[in-house]
């Protein structure tokens, strides 16, 4: 019997709905919230006002493209957690309010294995290529930084995460001190492509868990260095921007690859994914399939629709857990925190 879901995601700037059938995504409606560029940050209470005007046009609009009516529907899937509290608050709402009125069940799902579960979206004209079990998933999103061992749809250990600040946080922040627009890393991925990888050294964290990530240090040395040089020099960042862009990126891939390569020679696992919204980036992408040629990985590098976010990993949880019998009650609240969620 077929199953229908609809997936309805709101954790942070991006409103989104999607409607998948089984694993086949048959709609991806994302209204991304372009009100953030011009403070270089997600602005919590303008994305919440965001959130509540644009969604019940995107979900009308996921619904329409799907050719589904909401009595078609088995579940409503929705991000319960990590994200911001008003943000979730909107989409948490709105599902219930849906669920209520249609009668619909409702299922909860947190928004880090949604990443990671867009791996096995398969679209209407082709079977996407699915990792086997046991496989590891490098999750690099805005606020977090993980290797996760993922053992089923439902069964996901997290056995590496980032100590202070998350990769995306690196992106996003040193390109604010660049005076970059907000979101950093699709920026520094673009200048980094003139500029020479080499040309600054910055600093190698040093973290005392085997799989554990560090980036504030990065963070940090790369603030030092921009003020002394521009102490010198003025117009320092204007002139270096596309070699400072390459080496900041070509750091932070090497802590990511150093530790992901640990954990895969450590478990013994060859199927590598990654996942989250750095995993769009073009140096990041380019060195895991090189990373994974070498040693003879299968890597699942996500479709870049499917990086940043989006409903349809949400969707396709959805479809997970409503398969296993996981419905959610009208009393689930969101969860701000991962540590509220498990
Ligand atoms: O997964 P995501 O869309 O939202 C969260 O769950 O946080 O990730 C957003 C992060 C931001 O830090 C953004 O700068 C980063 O993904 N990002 C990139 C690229 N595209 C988005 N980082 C590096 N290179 C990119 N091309
Ligand atoms: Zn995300």
């Amino acid at each position: 019997m077929d199953i229908t879901i609809l997936g309805i995601e709101s954790s942070c700037d991006d409103t989104s709905a999607a409607v998948i059938r089984n694993t086949t995504l048959l709609s991806n409606v994302i209204a991304s919230q372009a009100v953030h560029v011009k403070y270089g940050g997600v602005i919590p209470e303008l994305a919440s006002r965001a959130h509540q005007q644009n969604i019940i046009p995107v979900v009308d609009t996921a619904l329409k493209e799907a050719g589904i009516s909401v009595d078609k529907l088995d579940a409503i899937a929705f991000t319960r957690g990590p994200g911001l509290l008003g943000s979730l608050l909107v989409g948490t709402s709105f599902a219930k309010g849906l669920s209520v009125a249609g009668n619909i069940p409702l299922v909860e799902v947190n928004h880090l294995q949604g990443h990671i579960l867009s791996h096995f979206i398969d679209l209407p004209d082709r079977e996407m290529p699915h990792p086997d079990f046991p496989f590891l998933c490098l999750l690099v999103s805005g606020g977090h930084t993980q290797i996760v061992r993922v053992d089923s749809p439902l069964e996901m250990q997290i056995i590496g995460t980032t100590i202070d600040d998350a990769a995306g946080e690196a992106f996003d922040k040193c390109a604010k001190v660049m005076g970059l627009p907000y979101p950093g890393g699709p920026v520094i991925d673009k200048l980094a492509k003139e500029g020479d990888p080499n040309a600054f050294a910055f600093a190698r964290p040093h973290v005392k868990g085997e799989f554990d990530f560090s980036f504030s240090g990065l963070k940090t040395s790369f603030l030092y260095t921009l003020r002394d040089e521009v102490k010198r020099d003025p117009d320092f960042v204007e002139k270096h921007k596309a070699d400072l862009c390459a080496s900041l990126q070509h750091t932070i891939i090497d802590i990511l690859l150093e530790k992901l390569i640990k954990a895969a020679n450590t478990l013994g696992i060859k199927d590598i994914a990654i996942g989250g919204g750095v995993s769009a980036n073009s140096g990041l992408r380019n060195a895991v399939a090189e990373a994974g040629r070498r040693r003879r990985w299968r890597t699942f590098i996500p479709e870049l629709k499917f990086t940043t976010d989006n409903a349809a990993m949400i969707a396709i949880s959805g479809y997970y857990r409503y398969c296993n019998g996981m419905i959610s009650g009208l009393d689930t609240a969101p969860a701000a925190r991962i540590e509220e969620m498990l």
